[in-house]
């Protein structure tokens, strides 16, 4: 019962995760394509989205982590399994910095670095799409 729970908290925050990327990249887009800065209320949701997607990263971690425990008794399982680690560590670190430049930026009163969101985002979709196939290649 318990692994069904956990099992279920991880989809859960897959969900997060994917629909915050989702989301975000397509309000940043739409605001790019219309070459149009996102005002300060737009800002304040991509903030907010921003910061559930490190949540949900860490519950993905928490939730990944105990689960490889019950199930499998640790984090030795398959080649596949340990490049979704890597790939997730990755996804993780990089939620964080995103969180912290948007953080400092918006105490400064200042906009975000455009560049650096861009590429942050761009590097956030490539890894979660790798730490999908990865998940569907180690549990085969
Ligand atoms: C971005 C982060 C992550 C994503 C998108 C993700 C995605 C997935 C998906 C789609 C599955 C279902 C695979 C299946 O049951 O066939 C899964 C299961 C699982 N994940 Fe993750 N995961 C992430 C992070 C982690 C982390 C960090 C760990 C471990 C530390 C982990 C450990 C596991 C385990 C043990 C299962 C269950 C396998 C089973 O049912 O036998 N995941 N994950």
């Amino acid at each position: 019962m318990i692994i069904i729970i956990i099992k279920f908290i991880h989809y859960l925050a897959i969900v997060f995760s994917g629909g915050v990327l989702v989301g975000s990249g397509l309000i940043q887009s739409v605001y790019n394509k219309e070459n149009k800065v996102p005002d300060i209320t737009i800002s304040k949701i991509l903030k907010i989205l921003g910061f559930i997607g490190l949540v949900s990263l860490i519950v993905l971690w928490i939730s990944g982590i105990i689960l490889s425990n019950l199930i499998y008794g640790g984090f030795v399982i398959n080649s596949a399994f340990t490049f979704k680690l890597v790939a997730a560590a990755f996804l993780l670190i990089l939620s964080f910095f995103l969180n912290l430049h948007v953080y400092n930026s918006s105490k400064k009163n200042l906009p975000p670095n455009k560049k650096i969101v861009k590429i942050s985002t761009m590097s956030a979709r490539t890894l979660i799409i790798v730490v999908l196939i990865s998940a569907a290649v180690a549990f085969n």
